[in-house]
């Protein structure tokens, strides 16, 4: 059996979950995952929180409790989230982890056997108050081209450029005046691997052209090197005597964490020979642009750099960022939709359906327009498909007493839909697995608009000689619609399942039996509900998002 690792970007545990990190990363992987979950495949979905770094241990400072503690509250908060999503993950690790924490170390010994690390002496701010190295961010100053105060010393959000002399520095965590320290510091040299990553970049055809093209700009201009170690006293600890009091950056050990957690995972399940199915599987991490340098430059070098011991990814799914209302998301400015807030107003399945429907498979950015959320909700998901499947399962109750009737010769318009109904799950299939998840709902949505005239047409209620097989064809394009929603709206897909009065579970169907028509004639559907309900926006409240 094929085999898939799925890995969603590790969110920092260090901030709520919004629409923007849903959009571009979670919930693409969660359909494909639910798509390969209905395949026959093996397939494995892990994502992690990523818990090491300097704004964590300052946060969890100012709250006064470890940065253990303050990592397990938002690691608990995510999850909550995610599972209020249907997010559904085989496995959700962190990269705190005893394990990730052994195996970084491990990469790190091995990168050095094999030459690929360096010492270097560097000088950093260093606030003798806070007893801290202050990274760049907490370095503020005033900029030596334009002088406006109170700017980062890596920078200028007024002029924009970057001021590698900072005037009047002082620590943003305390204010006080900062020195200069020198520390030694390892280095892993990415820019022998330029001709490597070229190769890889240009050969493996599965990645995104749009996104390989500047990334081999990134090379062509010159790689540098990457400084891997922190002056720090929380991430992993740097196993060599003489680095003392030194951790690693985060993302040498974050991304190591898409291994160790499938690692621990297939330990758990009382299979140890992870290494071996890593090898075997195809590998996906899902991600959004903002992270396309660490991707496809840094883990692929690192991988290359410990001898190809893990396969490197097969595809980096990677998409744009969520603007709202067409203006770049902004947390500090309030400019965002955060997940709990909108799950408070609309059902999972709303969400989904939406950034489903207009997220592609590019760069591009993803605009979130609440007028057209509305009009999709209302227009597509509920009068379309939520009308089709509504008014089939109320005809069979209202005028075969909820059974399914017995079907007779088709015409040629039964005949069609038959069709249709046969060749949609593979056009729906492919699509997904293509990773094109927006074409994939439109043709769930043809499909459907297909159905409605179909019925619209036949006229059961007027056309009672028909109405037999109109009904059983219609009876079964719900179970197929059932089973082609189940990776986009799950929630909904098994209340179809239900209304239908089919056994089990619509997540546990085969694909390939979409598009076969397998309602039985005499089956008894179960009870029928409307299944969406419309959004009336006069009565919602939007003020929080500043919307007229
Ligand atoms: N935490 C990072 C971010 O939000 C993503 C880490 S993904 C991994 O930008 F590859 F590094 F794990
Ligand atoms: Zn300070």
């Amino acid at each position: 059996m094929k085999n898939l690792i799925i890995t969603s970007a590790l969110p920092y545990a260090n901030g709520e979950i919004h629409l923007g990190h849903i959009a571009s990363t979670y919930l693409p992987a969660d359909i494909f995952t639910r798509y390969w979950r209905h395949m026959e495949t093996n397939v494995y979905h892990l994502c992690a929180t990523d818990d090491f770094g300097t704004p964590i241990l300052i946060n969890a400072e100012k709250e006064s409790v470890t940065p253990q503690q303050y990592v397990k509250s938002w690691r608990d908060s995510d999850l909550k989230d995610f599972r209020s999503l249907n997010i559904s993950f085989d496995y959700f690790s962190q990269t705190s982890s005893e394990e990730n924490i052994q195996l970084t170390q491990e990469v790190f010994n091995k990168l050095c056997k094999n030459g690929h690390i360096y010492e270097k002496d560097i000088v950093q701010f260093f606030c003798d108050f806070d007893k801290k190295f202050l990274p760049d961010r907490y370095v503020v100053g005033k900029c030596p081209f334009c002088l406006s105060e109170n700017q980062y010393s890596d920078l200028c959000e007024n002029c924009g450029r970057v001021p590698d002399k900072i005037l009047e520095p002082r620590c943003r965590i305390c204010g006080n005046v900062p020195v200069k320290k020198t520390s030694a510091h390892y280095f892993f040299r990415l820019s022998t691997f330029a001709e490597k990553l070229r190769d890889w970049l240009t050969t493996n055809l599965n990645l995104q052209s749009d996104v390989t093209s500047y990334v081999l700009k990134w090379i062509d201009e010159g790689l540098d090197d990457w400084d891997i170690t922190r002056d720090l006293s929380w991430g992993v600890p740097i196993p060599r005597k003489e680095a003392k009091g030194q951790v690693f950056y985060g993302w040498f050990d974050n991304h190591i964490c898409y291994i160790s957690s499938f690692l621990s995972f297939l330990k758990e399940s009382g299979n140890s020979d992870g290494k071996e199915l890593w090898n075997n599987s195809e590998i996906f991490h899902f991600i959004g642009k903002d992270i396309v340098y660490h991707h496809y430059l840094f883990l692929p070098a690192i991988r290359m750099g410990i001898g190809y011991e893990y396969k490197l990814p097969d595809y980096i799914p990677t998409r744009g960022h969520l603007m709202l209302s067409n203006r770049k998301i902004s947390k500090s400015r309030g400019w965002y939709i955060g997940l709990r807030d909108f799950l408070q107003l609309f059902p999972s399945d709303y969400v989904r359906f939406y950034l489903a429907r207009v997220t592609p498979y590019s760069q591009t950015d993803i605009n979130f327009d609440w007028d057209v959320f509305i009009e999709r909700i209302n227009n597509e998901l509920i009068a379309n498909v939520g009308n089709f499947i509504h008014r089939t399962l109320s005809f069979i109750n209202s005028t075969f007493d909820g059974f399914v009737p017995n079907p007779s010769v088709y015409d040629d318009d039964d005949l069609s839909v038959e069709d249709r109904i046969s060749t949609t799950p593979e056009l729906v299939g492919t699509a997904i697995s293509n990773n094109e998840i927006e074409k994939a709902m439109k043709e769930i949505l043809d499909f459907s608009s297909n159905l409605n005239r179909y019925f619209q047409k036949k006229k059961p209620w007027k056309e009672r000689e028909t109405a037999q097989n109109t009904l059983y064809i219609s009876a079964s394009a719900v179970r197929t619609l059932a089973i082609l929603l189940d990776p986009f709206i799950p929630v909904s897909a098994e209340r179809i399942w239900n209304q239908l009065g089919l056994t089990g579970s619509v997540h546990d169907q085969n694909w390939s039996r979409a598009s076969q028509m397998e309602m039985k004639a005499n089956h008894k559907i179960g009870e029928v509900q409307p299944l969406f309900q419309k959004i009336e926006k006069s009565k919602l409240n939007l003020d929080k998002w500043k919307v007229d």
